[in-house]
């Protein structure tokens, strides 16, 4: 499994210690930055994250600024992207298993290093469920994201 990991100033310091808690456990990681604590913009790192794990050149995305707000509104942006903005295990677990969440944004200003690291856990270990409400709802979101994106007008499913 390949990692894409980025973040702003704000969240240089907690990017780092999940990198390491991720390298600990024998997984690729891909740090994209930001690589010291000088000031930079969060779209910058959000972009390059999600393109990564939109071209599958990553299997999944961490994103960390100040909040977690400003990198999940601009990695939702990149088309085939679901970023979870998430500051506790669960809402990270079920971001995977109900919205096939494939990037995980964090706020290095709001949670600590021991809670982030069972947040990365939760996200990493759980899988989108084969549900059907699940998959239809995905699908939906996708039929969205199709319609903002290529003017597409696919009617939705009844129901
Ligand atoms: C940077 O000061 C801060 O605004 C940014 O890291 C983030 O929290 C924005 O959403």
């Amino acid at each position: 499994m390949i990692i894409g990991l980025g973040a702003d100033h704000a969240g240089y310091h907690l990017k780092n210690i999940v990198r390491s808690y991720l390298q600990q456990q024998g997984i690729t990681v891909r740090d994209f930055g930001t690589h010291t604590d000088a000031p930079c913009d969060y779209p910058d790192f959000a972009l390059m994250v999600a393109n990564a794990v939109a071209q599958g050149e990553c299997d999944l995305g961490i994103l960390i600024c100040g909040t977690g707000v400003g990198m999940s509104i601009s990695a939702n942006k990149v088309k085939g992207i679901r970023a979870a903005h998430a500051q506790d295990p669960v809402t990270a677990r079920l971001s995977r298993q109900h919205n096939d969440a494939n990037v995980l944004c964090m706020g290095g200003r709001i949670i600590g290093a021991e809670l982030a690291m069972e947040i990365v856990s939760a996200f990493l270990n759980a899988s989108f469920t084969d549900e059907e409400r699940h998959a239809r709802r995905v699908h939906k979101v996708q039929m969205l994201e199709k319609r903002y994106t290529e003017g597409e007008t696919e009617r939705e499913p009844a129901g």
